[in-house]
């Protein structure tokens, strides 16, 4: 197989799909889709995305094995403890109802434990969540709500009381929640986004994505913030020079937008 093979396979799968891989860092996104690709025996990427031009359950599992959905309730678990008592008080300081959004947000962990915390704060009308993800397959599963013993372990004892119903070993969230949440497909790479957000929670995607992609997003990011809106960022995510981005550390993985 030659390099061309593989770089000729993400054009073609930009011109179907609009996803273009190689904003994706490479030797990880490679490495992943040749094993995929050779354990469905296509010897090259060539032969493998000629299948897909007319096999579109061929292709749709090549993007669902491209994208890594692992996600839980109140992952990292202090930081949501931040949000909670730190971050949410500071922007209702300036703003009576919080326009959020949860950006890549896999089976919906993450705007759900959202939520959560947003209605200690404020009432349903006070607030919404958008909660998008480039995965239509993992959307649908967010919109569901059903979840597995190791998704919930973070989850704190009153919350898990208050907003699971528990049958057999599977967990439902409380359909209430969904009614301020906005599930939505998006690719964050080439859609627009809307503006004047207080909020974005955008964690444990930026590490797939190049250098270049990042800064780009980064300035998106900023863009649709509102000035003293935050950023809050994954656990590994740091952001090294947030003021090219007009942002300001706050706590530790929250950028505030100047
Ligand atoms: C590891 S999950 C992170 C889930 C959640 N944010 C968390 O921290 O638990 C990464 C998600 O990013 C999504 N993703 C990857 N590329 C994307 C893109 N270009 N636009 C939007 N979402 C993307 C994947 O589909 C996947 O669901």
């Amino acid at each position: 197989m030659s390099h061309n093979d593989y770089e000729r396979f993400i054009l073609t799968i930009k011109q179907m799909t609009g996803i273009d891989l190689s904003s994706y860092k490479e030797a990880q996104m490679k490495r992943r889709l040749t094993s995929f690709r050779e354990k469905k025996g296509y010897a090259d990427f060539e032969s493998y995305v000629k299948a897909m031009k007319g096999n579109q359950a061929l292709l749709e599992e090549c993007l669902e094995r491209m994208t890594i959905n692992v996600s839980e309730f109140y992952r990292n678990r202090s930081r949501w403890d931040v949000l909670d008592q730190t971050i949410i008080p500071l922007l209702l300081k300036t703003s009576q109802s919080l326009k959020t959004w949860s950006a890549a947000c896999s089976s919906g962990e993450e705007p759900y434990t959202l939520t959560m915390i947003l209605q200690k704060h404020l009432k349903a009308s006070q607030f919404s969540v958008l909660a998008t993800d480039l995965d239509r397959v993992i959307l649908e599963r967010a919109k569901l709500g059903f979840y597995g013993e190791r998704s919930i372990k973070e989850v704190p004892e009153d919350m898990l009381h208050t907003y699971f119903t528990k049958k057999e070993s599977i967990y439902e969230v409380d359909p209430t929640l969904k009614k301020n949440i906005t599930f939505k497909q998006q690719n964050l790479l080439t859609d627009s986004f809307e503006t004047g957000y207080d909020l974005i929670i955008c964690r444990n995607v930026m590490i797939y994505f190049t250098e270049e992609t990042k800064h780009a997003l980064y300035q998106k990011f900023s863009k649709a913030l509102r000035p003293g809106g935050m950023l809050f960022v994954g656990s590994t995510e740091q952001i090294f020079n947030p003021d090219t981005y007009g942002f300001k550390s706050k706590e530790t993985f929250f950028y505030e937008k100047v």
